[in-house]
């Protein structure tokens, strides 16, 4: 099922004219195509400062629009420049809630040039759904849309 949305995901980076319609149509996509995917969104550093500002996303409105690094599992991630998967949100303690329906969490930075300027970020209300095939299938996006940024 992700290997045939890569696909999907090269058209509309192929086909939208600007940045910000190829990550909500991304975003839209991934939400609506994988049934574990309940909130997908796109965080990106916020200029020189230390801390990570929220893009395009598809699903519930969140208030955590701005994350300081090393806060919570986005925070985090912008540090370390490594994939995190979370099989159950509940048992970290540097975890920032956004819904109490969220189970499980999955974050990929995203690279230019071999800087990390943002991340992509999902959260399932299923327990535990995410395997390496999420990680190769989200590294692609990741790719993909650092071409265009
Ligand atoms: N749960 C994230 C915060 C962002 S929301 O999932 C949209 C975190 O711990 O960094």
């Amino acid at each position: 099922m992700l290997d045939s949305l890569k696909e999907k995901v090269v058209s509309i980076i192929e086909q939208k004219s600007d940045v910000t319609s190829c990550l909500q149509g991304i975003c839209e996509l991934l939400k609506k195509d994988v049934p574990y995917y309940d909130w997908v969104g796109f965080y990106f550093r916020n200029g020189e400062k230390e801390e990570l500002k929220l893009g395009p996303y598809a699903g519930e409105p969140t208030d955590h629009t701005i994350i300081p690094f090393g806060k919570g599992i986005c925070g985090q991630v912008a540090l370390s420049n490594q994939n995190f998967v979370v099989p159950d949100v509940n048992a970290q303690d540097n975890y920032i809630a956004c819904s109490i329906t969220v189970k499980a969490e999955i974050v990929i930075p995203l690279f230019v040039n071999g800087e990390n300027i943002g991340q992509i970020d999902i959260d399932s209300n299923t327990p535990n759904p995410f395997t390496k095939d999420d990680e190769r299938f989200l590294e692609f996006v990741t790719v993909e849309v650092a071409k265009i940024l």
